[in-house]
């Protein structure tokens, strides 16, 4: 049975062996290092073999079948995860936000290399995932990478130049969203509802609006000019948010978020 090794086991790493471990995969196919005691153990309560250090987990991943290793640390420690460990010629899936795959392939010269920008719903299976391959990376990686992956959500496939669009969109996107639902809630309390209903009342909008726009591949503003009626309330409060230019805002929200990831990523 061929395995799969992760340098870090923080939060993302757990979320797709997690997946993994859901869709049928069997525990004794992952191998992570981490340096974090904790995280260890956390990880062995799942069945998974742990490593305190990156290039004892890349030896013993090579005397098993290896199917590639998942790079799961933060952006500043990549480096430091990456000093004096060898892999040799296997996909190797980067997680790292803003480490573009060129530097990756810098640093290990026979590992083939694909980067993937996952986001924060990915830690309970609602994830977006962009998925790039590298200079050496074909179709059987990216289709490993993709079955990965699969474990976090959706996946799309894009040229790393769309990365930090994408970082900006829905790697951020979250916060943007959490943002605005925090002021639907205040907004329902300020119109006198309880919290608790308004949270309620606020969610199941968002989320059912989301599935109309999607289940039904409309434009949004159709299914806007669908609920406002002449003179009525939806058309009332679109017209507040018009004038505040709320819309503008949020472009320019993912336009300033893409320019910041691409200069973190200089
Ligand atoms: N969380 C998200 O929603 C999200 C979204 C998109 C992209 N990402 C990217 O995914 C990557 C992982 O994020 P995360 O949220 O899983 O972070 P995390 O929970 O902090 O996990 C990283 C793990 O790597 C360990 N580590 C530190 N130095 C190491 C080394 N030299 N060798 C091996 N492991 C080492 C850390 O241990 P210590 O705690 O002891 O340092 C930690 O357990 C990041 O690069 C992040 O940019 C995350």
């Amino acid at each position: 049975m061929s395995s799969v090794g992760f340098i870090g086991g923080g939060l993302m790493a757990t979320a797709i062996i997690k997946g993994l471990l859901k869709q049928g995969y069997a525990a004794e196919r992952f191998m992570v290092s981490d340096p974090d005691s904790t995280r260890r153990e956390m990880l062995g309560k799942l069945g998974i073999k742990t490593f305190q250090d990156n290039s004892e987990m890349l030896i013993a991943l090579e005397s098993k079948e290896a199917e590639g290793v998942i790079l799961a640390v933060k952006p500043q420690v990549v480096k430091e995860a990456l000093t004096d460990v060898k892999i040799p010629e296997l996909p190797l899936l980067s997680i790292v936000a803003g480490f573009p795959v060129s530097s990756l392939e810098i640093l290990l010269p026979e590992a083939k290399v694909l980067r993937a920008m996952p986001n924060t719903p990915a830690l309970i299976g609602e994830g977006i995932t962009a998925i790039t391959a590298g200079t050496r990376s074909g179709e059987p990686e990216i289709k490993w990478a993709k079955e990965i992956l699969s474990s976090l959500g959706a996946v799309v496939t894009i040229p790393e130049s769309l990365m930090d669009a994408v970082t900006g969109l829905s790697g951020s996107g979250p916060g943007f969203v959490y943002f605005f639902i925090e002021a639907l809630i205040d907004g329902g309390v300020l119109a006198g509802l309880p919290r608790q209903l308004s949270r309620e009342l606020a969610l199941q909008t968002v989320l059912g609006s989301t599935q109309m726009v999607s289940k039904l591949q409309e434009h949004p503003a159709v299914l806007r000019d669908m609920v406002t009626s002449p003179g009525g309330t939806t058309i009332t409060g679109l017209t507040e948010l018009e004038l505040s230019g709320v819309h503008g805002q949020l472009m320019k929200a993912v336009l300033a978020a893409t320019e910041k990831s691409k200069e973190l990523g200089e």
